[in-house]
């Protein structure tokens, strides 16, 4: 370090980067989340990541930095149920320790009929997979939380939470129910342990594994999103006091 550098200067380049401590992604083998755990593992933090399929968690290994391979831990289990969130909450406890922070990135974007040709099943099956999963994460995993120090829980959302969108009305429908769960446990006394907040992403995300159309020039890509939920997650995050966040800011 050079003697004629302000203290100030020097204090910040030699300021350890904040410890992340443990963070459980749920949906950390699906497209956002394994932005989110790619970046959490390049700051340092030990990720824990539930999926129902053994495959997509091998293939999400094989993606990993090799050097980070360590801290991650994986776990075939459905946080998706009531009896699966409390075997994941359970093993996670047992194996790895107290849980830091939880990140939410559960159901993948649906379009189809509009709303008077849904069929049951479809209307079933998304209401399960993009609201009830995130009913069930929360309510399982916020009181784990909150015996940590500097708890953090984070959950992701899509545009069509604020568009209502013609041929993806399910989409829209749990994504502004999700928001309003979020709303509603801040309000309540889990909301004052537990640092809370919802992160929107405006654009689809554009992977190393991207085969839609040409992206346009604006839209997200994996790097930009998971770097910013980990500054999220990060007990350093400037906005601690904002419930809704949206990307691009
Ligand atoms: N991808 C994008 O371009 C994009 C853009 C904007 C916003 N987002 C937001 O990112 C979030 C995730 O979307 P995604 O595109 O990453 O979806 P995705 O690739 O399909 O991943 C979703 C994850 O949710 C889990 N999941 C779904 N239903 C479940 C259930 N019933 N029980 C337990 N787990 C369940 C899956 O876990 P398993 O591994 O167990 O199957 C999967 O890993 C959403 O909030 C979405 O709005 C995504």
């Amino acid at each position: 370090m050079g003697a004629g550098q302000p203290a100030s200067e020097q204090q910040a380049l030699t300021k350890p980067a904040p410890d992340l401590g443990i963070v459980l992604v749920a949906g950390g083998a699906g497209v956002a989340g394994e932005c989110i755990v790619h970046a959490l593992l390049d700051r340092g933090a030990t990720v824990v990541v539930p999926s129902r399929s053994e495959a997509r968690l091998a293939a999400l290994a094989g993606r990993v930095d090799p050097t980070a391979r360590d801290r991650l831990r994986l776990l075939v289990g459905d946080v998706g149920s009531e009896t699966g969130i409390t075997r994941v909450r359970d093993e996670v406890l047992n194996q790895h320790g107290q849980l830091r922070g939880v990140v939410a990135s559960l159901g993948a974007w649906w379009e189809g009929e509009q709303f008077v040709d849904l069929s049951m099943s479809t209307w079933s099956r998304i209401l399960n997979d993009n609201l009830t999963s995130h009913f069930l994460v929360a309510r399982g995993l916020l009181p784990v939380l909150a015996q940590s120090d500097d708890p953090v829980f984070v959950t992701l959302a899509g545009i069509a939470a604020d568009h209502p969108e013609p041929h993806a009305a399910p989409i829209s429908i749990t994504g502004a129910a999700q928001r309003m769960m979020l709303r509603t446990i801040a309000v309540s006394d889990i909301g004052r342990q537990v640092r809370l907040h919802e992160v929107t992403i405006m654009t689809p995300i554009v992977t190393d594994g991207w085969t839609g159309e040409q992206p346009a020039t604006d839209w997200l890509t994996g790097r930009q999103v998971g770097d910013y939920v980990a500054d999220v997650i990060s007990p350093d995050f400037a906005r601690r006091d904002t419930l809704l966040l949206e990307l691009p800011a």
